[in-house]
């Protein structure tokens, strides 16, 4: 891990800018009419913005054939760097086809706004179950990452992306904090390690606890939530953030966290996704990562330790960004604490544990997670997001 004045490097050794200059800006801005263009889903759009901001440092762009490929076969950029997750604009054969090598393609958002200018440098098919099966160790259309990959288009288009602006995020400005931001916070509050949690689930005892573990031995927390895309039946971002607001307020030390939305958008990849979410954070500035259990898992595509083991396909020092890694956290009855296995000598019976599945089932009953999964006021929190009449409330 290499630490610099301005903390620790990002991946690749520089932290990527990729939002127009003004005068860039102004140029692509008289030529908007007449470039061609193509409309980012959901996800691209995310992706824009993490290469834009640095977040996916050393990429400056959508990727080109020889780094998809070498992703997807070998989890590292052509130049041998480690990269998990292929970064692609898919198009169909009708978008892709009157784009011409060499030119400027206009990128717009779902509404048409314009925001965007790609440097287009290589059109080129994909194998789509070639992708899923490496990345995703899965080519059942239900996983759904998966059926992303299979819905979009055939066509990868590829080069180095411009973001015309960075707006301040609709929902979250305040916590819209890029890593040239998080970076410079850190070095305002003295921290030299610091150690990042993703998430994109409501915050419940067992995700405290290992937090709060990790927490006893860096200086920092910088407590990460992903709001770009997720699957539908996931909680919402702005619930979500509601509950880490309230949790911060009563239970967390108030100097020792920094709060911050990622952009990024799940793939739902587990253990390849664990290596991608570790390495955005390395770009935010942050020293150490936390992997609990089925870390960016669906169903039960992952083995529960697999995103965990996956760190030791690498050399120490490649990643620069440190795992700490957690098992399956759970409230035991007999020590009357959060533990794992590692530190209690409880039963299974012992031991509270549910999964989200679980709590949303019991607030459309009308009950409230019991304390011992999840702190009150939380709780209360997602069963008035729900609509829910609880009867304790
Ligand atoms: S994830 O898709 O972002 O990984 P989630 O928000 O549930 O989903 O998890 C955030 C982090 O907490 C991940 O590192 C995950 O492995 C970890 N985690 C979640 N629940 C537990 C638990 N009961 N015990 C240990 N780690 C957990």
């Amino acid at each position: 891990m290499s630490h610099r004045p301005d903390g620790i490097a990002p991946h690749g050794g520089q932290l990527i800018n990729r939002i127009a200059t003004p005068e860039k800006l102004q140029l692509f801005l008289d030529k908007a009419e007449y470039l061609p263009r193509v409309q980012l889903d959901e996800r691209a759009n995310s992706d824009l913005v993490m290469i834009a901001i640095g977040g996916f440092s050393p990429l400056t762009g959508f990727m080109e054939e020889a780094d998809y490929k070498s992703v997807v076969a070998n989890m590292r950029l052509a130049n041998g760097l480690p990269w998990s997750i292929p970064i692609t604009l898919s198009v169909t054969e009708e978008v892709a086809e009157p784009l011409q090598e060499g030119s400027l393609v206009r990128l717009d958002d779902a509404k048409g706004r314009f925001i965007g200018v790609l440097e287009l440098t290589q059109k080129y098919h994909y194998d789509k179950k070639w992708e899923a099966i490496n990345v995703y160790r899965t080519d059942e259309e239900k996983h759904p990452g998966v059926k992303v990959v299979y819905e979009q288009g055939s066509i990868n288009l590829a080069g180095a992306v411009w973001l015309l602006e960075r707006d301040p995020h609709p929902q979250f400005p305040t916590y819209q904090i890029d890593p040239v931001k998080s970076r410079q916070q850190f070095i305002d509050k003295g921290w030299k390690t610091i150690v990042a949690f993703q998430t994109r689930n409501p915050i419940h005892r067992a995700h405290e606890y290992i937090q709060k573990c990790a927490m006893e031995t860096v200086d920092g927390l910088f407590l990460h939530p992903l709001v770009g895309a997720t699957k539908e039946d996931d909680i919402a971002a702005d619930v979500r953030m509601r509950c880490y607001e309230i949790i911060l307020e009563h239970y967390y030390p108030k100097d020792r966290v920094i709060l911050a939305i990622n952009p990024a958008a799940m793939r739902y990849a587990g253990p390849r996704e664990a290596i991608f979410h570790a390495l955005i954070r390395k770009n935010y500035g942050c020293t150490h990562f936390i992997v609990g259990r089925d870390h960016a898992g669906v169903g039960d595509y992952y083995g529960t330790y697999d995103a965990q083991y996956i760190f030791d396909e690498f050399e120490p020092g490649e990643l620069g960004i440190v795992p700490m890694k957690f098992e399956h956290a759970f409230y035991c009855k007999r020590t009357q604490q959060m533990a794992t296995t590692k530190t209690s000598p409880s039963t299974p019976e012992e031991r509270v544990h549910l999964s989200g599945t679980k709590v949303r089932e019991m607030l459309r009953r009308g009950e409230l997670p019991p304390p011992e999964f999840s702190r009150p006021e939380v709780a209360k929190e997602l069963a008035i997001a729900m609509n829910i009449d609880v009867y304790e409330i």
